[in-house]
Protein backbone atom coordinates (compact mmCIF):
# COMPACT_ATOMS: atom_id res chain seq x y z
CA UNK A 1 0.00 0.00 0.00
CA UNK A 2 1.47 3.34 -0.40
CA UNK A 3 2.21 5.88 2.32
CA UNK A 4 -1.34 6.96 2.96
CA UNK A 5 -2.46 10.78 2.12
CA UNK A 6 -3.17 11.22 6.36
CA UNK A 7 0.02 9.46 7.23
CA UNK A 8 0.99 13.09 6.91
CA UNK A 9 -2.19 14.88 7.23
CA UNK A 10 -3.50 13.25 10.15
CA UNK A 11 -0.33 14.02 12.55
CA UNK A 12 -3.06 16.57 14.00
CA UNK A 13 -6.10 15.05 13.13
CA UNK A 14 -7.68 14.19 17.04
CA UNK A 15 -6.65 17.59 18.54
CA UNK A 16 -8.55 19.54 15.34
CA UNK A 17 -11.47 17.03 14.70
CA UNK A 18 -13.55 15.80 17.33
CA UNK A 19 -16.38 14.33 16.33
CA UNK A 20 -19.48 17.28 16.25
CA UNK A 21 -22.55 16.02 18.14
CA UNK A 22 -25.32 17.28 16.51
CA UNK A 23 -23.87 16.37 12.83
CA UNK A 24 -23.44 12.45 14.56
CA UNK A 25 -27.02 12.65 15.84
CA UNK A 26 -27.88 12.94 12.27
CA UNK A 27 -25.42 9.76 11.61
CA UNK A 28 -26.60 7.99 14.36
CA UNK A 29 -30.24 8.47 13.55
CA UNK A 30 -29.51 7.02 9.46
CA UNK A 31 -28.29 3.92 11.43
CA UNK A 32 -30.55 3.86 14.00
CA UNK A 33 -32.42 0.40 12.54
CA UNK A 34 -28.55 -1.09 11.46
CA UNK A 35 -27.64 -3.76 14.60
CA UNK A 36 -24.05 -4.07 13.29
CA UNK A 37 -21.89 -1.67 11.18
CA UNK A 38 -18.83 -1.59 9.25
CA UNK A 39 -16.81 2.41 9.07
CA UNK A 40 -15.10 2.31 6.23
CA UNK A 41 -12.35 5.23 5.92
CA UNK A 42 -12.93 5.05 9.94
CA UNK A 43 -10.11 7.42 10.69
CA UNK A 44 -9.46 7.65 14.51
CA UNK A 45 -13.06 6.67 14.71
CA UNK A 46 -15.25 9.54 15.07
CA UNK A 47 -18.92 8.91 14.41
CA UNK A 48 -18.71 5.53 14.81
CA UNK A 49 -21.53 4.15 15.98
CA UNK A 50 -21.72 1.73 19.29
CA UNK A 51 -22.94 -0.69 17.18
CA UNK A 52 -19.84 -0.66 14.84
CA UNK A 53 -18.39 -4.83 14.02
CA UNK A 54 -15.10 -3.62 12.64
CA UNK A 55 -13.28 -0.53 10.75
CA UNK A 56 -11.78 -0.39 7.76
CA UNK A 57 -8.76 2.39 7.51
CA UNK A 58 -5.79 2.72 5.43
CA UNK A 59 -2.92 5.19 7.54
CA UNK A 60 -1.59 3.67 10.50
CA UNK A 61 -1.38 7.19 11.69
CA UNK A 62 -4.90 7.56 11.69
CA UNK A 63 -5.16 4.15 13.43
CA UNK A 64 -2.30 4.97 16.07
CA UNK A 65 -4.93 7.76 17.41
CA UNK A 66 -8.36 6.01 18.11
CA UNK A 67 -9.03 5.48 21.64
CA UNK A 68 -8.86 2.45 23.37
CA UNK A 69 -12.26 0.50 23.32
CA UNK A 70 -12.61 1.99 19.75
CA UNK A 71 -14.62 -1.08 17.43
CA UNK A 72 -11.41 -3.35 15.78
CA UNK A 73 -9.67 -1.88 12.92
CA UNK A 74 -8.16 -3.53 9.68
CA UNK A 75 -5.58 -1.72 7.72
CA UNK A 76 -7.05 -1.64 4.24
CA UNK A 77 -8.65 0.92 1.77
CA UNK A 78 -12.37 0.67 0.91
CA UNK A 79 -11.75 -0.48 -2.85
CA UNK A 80 -10.85 -4.13 -1.22
CA UNK A 81 -12.14 -4.96 1.77
CA UNK A 82 -10.88 -7.99 3.44
CA UNK A 83 -14.50 -8.99 4.71
CA UNK A 84 -16.74 -11.16 3.43
CA UNK A 85 -20.29 -10.38 1.89
CA UNK A 86 -23.07 -9.01 3.83
CA UNK A 87 -21.43 -9.40 7.36
CA UNK A 88 -22.75 -6.41 8.58
CA UNK A 89 -26.40 -4.75 8.22
CA UNK A 90 -25.10 -1.28 7.24
CA UNK A 91 -22.11 0.13 5.96
CA UNK A 92 -20.68 3.73 6.97
CA UNK A 93 -18.30 6.28 5.21
CA UNK A 94 -17.76 9.80 6.77
CA UNK A 95 -15.71 12.50 4.71
CA UNK A 96 -13.62 9.67 2.99
CA UNK A 97 -15.27 8.60 -0.37
CA UNK A 98 -13.10 12.14 -1.98
CA UNK A 99 -10.03 10.35 -1.00
CA UNK A 100 -10.39 7.15 -2.74
CA UNK A 101 -8.95 5.91 -5.84
CA UNK A 102 -11.44 4.44 -7.44
CA UNK A 103 -14.95 5.68 -6.26
CA UNK A 104 -17.08 2.72 -7.63
CA UNK A 105 -14.86 -0.23 -6.56
CA UNK A 106 -15.25 1.24 -3.11
CA UNK A 107 -19.20 1.68 -3.20
CA UNK A 108 -19.37 -2.06 -4.80
CA UNK A 109 -17.24 -3.29 -2.09
CA UNK A 110 -19.50 -1.04 0.56
CA UNK A 111 -22.78 -2.98 -1.20
CA UNK A 112 -21.25 -5.87 -0.92
CA UNK A 113 -20.32 -6.10 2.84
CA UNK A 114 -23.97 -4.57 3.66
CA UNK A 115 -27.39 -6.29 3.72
CA UNK A 116 -29.37 -3.43 3.88
CA UNK A 117 -27.87 0.10 4.32
CA UNK A 118 -25.39 2.99 2.98
CA UNK A 119 -24.71 5.67 5.02
CA UNK A 120 -22.42 8.46 3.48
CA UNK A 121 -21.35 11.89 4.34
CA UNK A 122 -20.07 13.96 1.51
CA UNK A 123 -20.38 17.37 0.73
CA UNK A 124 -21.46 19.05 -3.25
CA UNK A 125 -18.54 21.45 -3.93
CA UNK A 126 -21.12 23.63 -5.79
CA UNK A 127 -22.87 24.39 -3.30
CA UNK A 128 -20.18 25.31 -0.97
CA UNK A 129 -18.14 26.98 -3.87
CA UNK A 130 -20.94 29.90 -4.02
CA UNK A 131 -22.06 29.49 -0.13
CA UNK A 132 -18.90 29.84 1.84
CA UNK A 133 -17.30 33.26 2.15
CA UNK A 134 -13.98 31.70 2.47
CA UNK A 135 -13.76 29.91 -1.06
CA UNK A 136 -15.84 32.32 -2.73
CA UNK A 137 -14.19 35.52 -1.52
CA UNK A 138 -10.89 34.57 -0.63
CA UNK A 139 -9.86 31.56 -1.81
CA UNK A 140 -11.11 31.06 -5.45
CA UNK A 141 -7.96 28.88 -6.38
CA UNK A 142 -9.03 26.52 -3.27
CA UNK A 143 -12.69 26.85 -4.36
CA UNK A 144 -11.55 25.13 -7.59
CA UNK A 145 -9.16 22.97 -6.18
CA UNK A 146 -12.05 21.53 -3.55
CA UNK A 147 -14.59 20.82 -7.44
CA UNK A 148 -11.67 18.94 -8.10
CA UNK A 149 -11.30 17.23 -4.34
CA UNK A 150 -14.85 16.47 -4.02
CA UNK A 151 -17.48 13.92 -5.26
CA UNK A 152 -19.72 15.36 -7.42
CA UNK A 153 -23.20 14.15 -5.68
CA UNK A 154 -24.32 13.36 -8.95
CA UNK A 155 -22.12 10.58 -9.40
CA UNK A 156 -21.93 9.15 -5.98
CA UNK A 157 -25.87 9.47 -5.84
CA UNK A 158 -25.45 7.25 -9.74
CA UNK A 159 -23.80 4.33 -8.25
CA UNK A 160 -26.05 3.93 -5.53
CA UNK A 161 -29.79 2.12 -5.20
CA UNK A 162 -32.90 4.52 -4.24
CA UNK A 163 -30.67 7.43 -2.75
CA UNK A 164 -32.15 9.59 0.11
CA UNK A 165 -30.04 12.74 0.70
CA UNK A 166 -30.40 14.94 3.74
CA UNK A 167 -28.77 18.34 4.19
CA UNK A 168 -26.35 18.38 7.56
CA UNK A 169 -25.90 22.31 8.13
CA UNK A 170 -22.38 23.39 10.17
CA UNK A 171 -23.41 24.31 13.86
CA UNK A 172 -21.61 27.78 14.39
CA UNK A 173 -19.92 26.19 17.24
CA UNK A 174 -18.88 23.09 15.07
CA UNK A 175 -16.37 20.53 16.98
CA UNK A 176 -15.45 18.51 13.78
CA UNK A 177 -12.66 21.31 12.20
CA UNK A 178 -13.69 20.01 8.70
CA UNK A 179 -13.34 22.69 6.00
CA UNK A 180 -16.34 24.82 6.89
CA UNK A 181 -16.33 24.06 10.39
CA UNK A 182 -15.39 27.87 10.93
CA UNK A 183 -17.69 29.82 8.97
CA UNK A 184 -18.76 32.10 11.91
CA UNK A 185 -14.95 32.48 13.31
CA UNK A 186 -12.97 33.29 10.43
CA UNK A 187 -10.00 33.60 12.83
CA UNK A 188 -9.45 30.16 12.72
CA UNK A 189 -8.53 30.30 9.26
CA UNK A 190 -5.51 31.86 10.10
CA UNK A 191 -4.26 28.91 12.47
CA UNK A 192 -2.06 26.53 10.75
CA UNK A 193 -2.73 23.98 13.36
CA UNK A 194 -6.71 24.12 11.80
CA UNK A 195 -5.57 24.15 8.38
CA UNK A 196 -3.23 21.12 8.63
CA UNK A 197 -6.91 18.77 9.79
CA UNK A 198 -7.86 19.97 6.23
CA UNK A 199 -7.28 17.94 3.22
CA UNK A 200 -8.83 21.28 1.14
CA UNK A 201 -5.51 23.07 1.98
CA UNK A 202 -3.38 20.61 0.74
CA UNK A 203 -4.73 20.76 -2.73
CA UNK A 204 -4.56 24.32 -3.58
CA UNK A 205 -1.01 26.14 -3.96
CA UNK A 206 0.51 26.94 -0.92
CA UNK A 207 1.29 30.68 -2.65
CA UNK A 208 -2.40 31.63 -3.46
CA UNK A 209 -3.43 29.70 -0.30
CA UNK A 210 -1.27 32.91 1.34
CA UNK A 211 -2.28 35.41 -0.31
CA UNK A 212 -5.78 34.76 0.42
CA UNK A 213 -5.10 34.50 4.29
CA UNK A 214 -3.16 37.70 3.98
CA UNK A 215 -6.31 39.65 3.22
CA UNK A 216 -8.32 37.91 5.49
CA UNK A 217 -6.43 38.79 8.36
CA UNK A 218 -6.05 42.74 7.07
CA UNK A 219 -10.42 42.49 6.65
CA UNK A 220 -10.72 41.15 10.14
CA UNK A 221 -8.11 43.76 11.82
CA UNK A 222 -9.97 46.56 9.98
CA UNK A 223 -13.45 45.38 10.62
CA UNK A 224 -14.47 44.72 6.58
CA UNK A 225 -15.25 41.27 7.03
CA UNK A 226 -17.25 42.17 10.02
CA UNK A 227 -19.12 44.21 8.49
CA UNK A 228 -19.62 43.10 4.92
CA UNK A 229 -20.92 39.53 7.01
CA UNK A 230 -22.45 40.94 10.37
CA UNK A 231 -26.01 38.65 9.37
CA UNK A 232 -23.89 35.58 9.83
CA UNK A 233 -22.53 36.45 13.14
CA UNK A 234 -26.66 36.15 14.12
CA UNK A 235 -27.00 32.36 13.03
CA UNK A 236 -27.29 29.52 14.82
CA UNK A 237 -26.16 27.22 12.00
CA UNK A 238 -25.65 26.99 7.69
CA UNK A 239 -26.30 24.72 4.87
CA UNK A 240 -22.64 25.16 3.37
CA UNK A 241 -23.66 21.75 1.24
CA UNK A 242 -22.54 19.06 3.36
CA UNK A 243 -25.17 16.18 2.61
CA UNK A 244 -25.85 12.82 4.31
CA UNK A 245 -26.59 10.05 1.61
CA UNK A 246 -28.36 6.98 3.02
CA UNK A 247 -29.16 4.04 0.41
CA UNK A 248 -30.18 0.40 -0.51
CA UNK A 249 -27.33 -2.16 -0.01
C1 LIG B 1 -11.26 13.27 6.55
S1 LIG B 1 -10.77 11.68 7.16
C2 LIG B 1 -12.32 11.09 7.82
C3 LIG B 1 -12.10 10.09 8.90
C4 LIG B 1 -13.38 9.72 9.69
N1 LIG B 1 -14.35 9.03 8.85
C5 LIG B 1 -13.96 10.96 10.29
O1 LIG B 1 -15.11 11.31 9.99
O2 LIG B 1 -13.28 11.60 11.10
C6 LIG B 1 -10.62 10.72 5.68
C7 LIG B 1 -10.15 9.29 5.95
O3 LIG B 1 -10.23 8.52 4.74
C8 LIG B 1 -9.11 7.65 4.74
N2 LIG B 1 -8.86 7.14 3.38
C9 LIG B 1 -8.05 7.66 2.42
N3 LIG B 1 -8.06 6.88 1.32
C10 LIG B 1 -8.89 5.84 1.59
C11 LIG B 1 -9.31 4.67 0.86
N4 LIG B 1 -8.91 4.46 -0.38
N5 LIG B 1 -10.15 3.81 1.47
C12 LIG B 1 -10.59 4.04 2.73
N6 LIG B 1 -10.24 5.12 3.46
C13 LIG B 1 -9.40 6.00 2.90
C14 LIG B 1 -7.99 8.51 5.27
O4 LIG B 1 -6.85 7.76 5.67
C15 LIG B 1 -8.70 9.22 6.40
O5 LIG B 1 -8.62 8.52 7.62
Amino acid sequence: MPEPLYDTLGRTYSATRRADPRVGAQISQALAGSASVVNIGAGTGSYEPAQTIAAIEPSQTMIDQRPPGAAPVIRATAEHVPLRDNCADAALAVLTVHHWTDLAAGVAEMRRIARHQLVLLTWDAEVMGERFWLLSEYLPEARAADATLAVPVDRLVSLLGDPVITPVPVPHDCTDGFAAAYWRRPDAYLDPTVRAGMSLFTKAGVGVVEAGLIRLAADLRSGRWQHKHAELLELPELDLGYRLITARA
